[in-house]
């Protein structure tokens, strides 16, 4: 989507928090999936970090991290070239619909979010209307790129559901002026669960490190973690019921090495566990190697990380803003 998006192909938008580490299982779940979809599709990513402000964040601590995220999802494959790639508050258009949106919410609406809920009760010192209002800037995101498909794991789904339900609000009560999304739940979405425990998902904010696999952990942690990973008395490397930690490494060990279930307990037949575990680390290492190098190298090239972002933000900004001048019109605004 690096110029105005081609009529024929479909438009795909999501979005990342740039808060906290990024795990295996963001990769897996989310950015890997990105990747592939840009052959496909017009691609707009975004890092989020205006819906980051819904908790408080260290200023200095998130200028950091919005850099190192935009640098994650380029040093992941994502071609900023290819697809449209920016930072929320670098398209000031995200909050101005946002606005508009939010009157045409209702607060019934928003106070059955489960996330809203769920960080009420986890924040309670800082349940601020941001928080609140928090689906109604997701909504803006992505009516404002007229996105058809929009990924998102199981978390976002109702936020999602309550995009789609308030574009076709607008268009009933204003004529035709958003493309109503869908979800896109990709074929091989894997979801990647807790090393130590894992009926539990993969999680940045579980308070035991060898849980969880950053995408820039060295090689040598990556293997180590995995050899400490949680598994069963069985011994026998197959998929089935109540052996959560084993499905969970041959789901890894599937999607990094693009073998099936099937040739993977095969190759594992008869072998121990220790020996699978020592495999799924390093073929995980493996292929974590060039995206913590390209991040390496590129969180060294700030200049083109500069022009990057801003190119991005020119091209986001124009796309945006001929949604919002729509959308002005239909509601009553005089052009300026
Ligand atoms: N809310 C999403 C999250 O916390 C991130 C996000 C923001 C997003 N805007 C989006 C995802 C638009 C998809 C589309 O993970």
């Amino acid at each position: 989507m690096s110029q105005a998006p081609n009529e024929k192909k479909k438009i795909i938008l999501s979005g990342i928090q740039p808060t906290g580490v990024f795990t295996l299982g963001n990769y897996i779940g989310a950015i890997k999936n990105w990747v592939k979809l840009q052959e496909e599709y017009d691609c707009a990513y975004m890092i989020a970090d205006m819906h980051s402000l819904t908790v408080r964040q260290d200023p200095k601590k998130l200028r950091e991290q919005i850099l190192s995220a935009f640098a994650i999802v380029l040093a992941c494959g994502i071609d900023p070239k290819k697809s449209l790639t920016f930072m929320q508050s670098h398209v000031h258009q995200h909050a101005e619909l946002s606005w508009i949106l939010s009157c045409n919410t209702q607060f019934g609406e928003l106070s059955r979010m489960t996330q809203f809920k769920d960080k009420s009760a986890k924040h309670a010192d800082n349940i601020n209307a941001g928080l609140f209002t928090y689906p109604s800037l997701m909504a803006a995101d992505i009516l404002l790129y007229q996105a058809d498909l929009v990924p998102v794991g199981a978390d976002q789904k109702q936020h999602l559901e309550l995009a789609r339900n308030v574009a076709i609000r607008f268009n009933n009560n204003y004529g035709n002026t958003f493309t109503v999304p869908d979800g896109y739940i990709p074929k091989a979405g894997a979801k990647v669960m807790s090393l130590s425990d894992p009926t539990k998902k993969m999680s940045k904010s579980d308070s035991n490190p060898n849980s969880f696999i950053t995408i820039l952990d060295k090689p040598e942690v990556i293997v180590k973690k995995f050899k400490k990973a949680v598994t069963d008395s069985e011994a026998s490397v197959r998929m089935g019921e109540g052996k959560d930690g084993i499905n969970n490494l041959i789901t890894i060990y599937s999607v990094v090495t693009n073998k099936t279930v099937d040739e993977i307990e095969k190759e594992f037949d008869s072998k121990g566990y220790g020996y699978f575990k020592n495999a799924v680390g390093e073929a995980v290492a493996e292929h974590l190697r060039p995206v913590r190098e390209n991040y390496e190298r590129l969180i060294n090239d700030k200049a083109y990380l500069t022009e990057a972002y801003k190119r991005g933000a020119e091209t986001a900004s124009k796309f945006a803003d001929r949604t919002l001048q729509k959308v002005y019109k239909k509601v009553g605004f005089i052009a300026k």
